[in-house]
């Protein structure tokens, strides 16, 4: 890991690590909300992005290797302390409305992808790196896809009510 970032290349390549991190977590996170959403459209939804989230992890992988670098060992605690924040909510929710956790939790995590991602985006752009630009646009943008899709679904299911008989 880095000591010390001396430069913005290596402060780019530290979040990019942190980065690579966040999106392994995410994976995990999908997979398991995917097993105890009461929705088929939510599983789905979920199932979808786990997808995406394969192709994220590899195009951040990919810039690295166009950078000829090694992935940093960075943490990443934003996205543990979401992941923490799920699993909290979720222990203590009736299992009727397991719903209303599952769906603020895959907002949240989308809100700091897309946070991750704007910054990354215009650092690569700094450092004349068109490329690996490129492929973070692409998580950036798939990102925000999601959030839309996942957002329109929340807000209909929050007016029409979580609970269904479990
Ligand atoms: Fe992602
Ligand atoms: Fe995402």
């Amino acid at each position: 890991m880095f000591e010390k970032l001396d430069t913005p290349e290596e402060v780019f390549s530290f979040k990019l690590g942190a980065a690579l991190k966040m999106e392994n977590k995410v994976l995990e996170m999908l997979g398991e909300l995917q097993e105890q959403t009461n929705r088929d459209e939510i599983r789905q939804l979920l199932a979808k992005h786990a997808g995406e989230t394969r192709e994220h992890i590899a195009n951040i992988e990919r810039s690295f290797e166009l950078l000829g670098e090694e992935p940093d060992d960075s943490p990443c605690p934003a996205i543990e302390g979401i992941e923490k924040e799920g699993k909290a909510t979720l222990k203590k929710i009736d299992d009727s409305i397991v719903d209303a956790g599952i769906l603020a939790s895959v907002i949240e995590t989308e809100h700091h992808e897309i946070g991750v991602y704007e910054v990354l985006v215009t650092n690569a752009e700094a450092r004349g790196a068109p490329e690996v630009a490129a492929l973070l646009r692409k998580n950036l943008e798939q990102e925000q896809r999601t959030l839309d899709t996942v957002r329109t679904a929340a807000e209909r299911i929050a007016h029409q009510g979580y609970a269904v008989a479990v």
